[in-house]
């Protein structure tokens, strides 16, 4: 009986060991968080880290090619200057009113919301947010840009952003008209425009290339 009791006693005591052991390894565990949690938190910087990269890279390449145009000539010059920079998006401003298909009556329409300050609606507006440099093209209407680019820009902010001229020309250049658009968009970084007289259309590939060399964009 005594043998009995001392067995008993003794797998008692074996047991009772036991469970002390488990209660410790738990015990380890909530004091160690280090030991479950590390990793996540490791992971989680890196991927911060690796977005912000990405993000960051991104942005560096964005550049936007806004351009109007009536019958097709600064189409194709914003055409050539996105193909000669491969990150760049391009986007055409078109006007809810379409322009007359008869170039006299499109010239009278012009004259008027010039001289009395017309900005026809555009069909939609683009989102600029996201984009460092932006190309702005149209033809020369009347010595400037048509008005629903100023349209546009009175809809956005541009003055944080490196705005750049383009326009064709039946002969006035763009001079004034880069000057006036610059002025209008408030933007403190300026860089130097290309026009393209609508009869050198041929060798606007050319020269806009040589432009984009001497702007540093390429
Ligand atoms: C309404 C209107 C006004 C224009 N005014 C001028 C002007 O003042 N000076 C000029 O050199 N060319 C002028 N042009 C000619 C265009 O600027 C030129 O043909 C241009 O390449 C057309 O571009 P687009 O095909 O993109 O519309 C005018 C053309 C139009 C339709």
């Amino acid at each position: 009986m005594k043998k009995h009791f001392a067995l008993l006693l003794a797998v008692g005591a074996l047991l009772m060991f036991l469970v002390a052991c488990t209660a410790k390894q738990e015990e380890k565990k909530v004091e160690n968080p280090e030991s479950t949690q590390t990793e996540p938190a490791q992971v989680a910087e890196k991927s911060t880290k690796e977005e912000q990269v990405s993000k960051n890279d991104g942005q560096k390449a964005k550049t936007l090619i806004i351009y109007f145009s009536y019958s097709g000539n600064t189409k194709k010059m914003a055409e050539s200057i996105q193909q000669k920079l491969p990150d760049s998006d391009i986007y055409e401003l078109k006007t809810v009113q379409t322009y007359p298909a008869s170039y006299r009556d499109c010239v009278d329409q012009a004259k008027k919301e010039q001289e009395n300050e017309i900005y026809p609606e555009l069909k939609e507006y683009p989102d600029v947010s996201s984009y460092e440099t932006i190309f702005i093209g149209a033809p020369n209407w009347w010595g400037d840009y048509p008005m629903p680019v100023y349209g546009f820009i009175k809809k956005v902010d541009l003055s944080k952003k490196t705005v750049i001229p383009f326009c064709t020309h039946g002969g006035s250049g763009g001079e004034v008209m880069f000057k006036n658009l610059l002025q209008a968009t408030g933007s403190t970084e300026q860089v130097q425009g290309l026009a393209i007289f609508d009869k050198n259309l041929d060798t606007m590939d050319k020269a806009v290339e040589d432009w984009l060399k001497e702007i540093d964009k390429i």
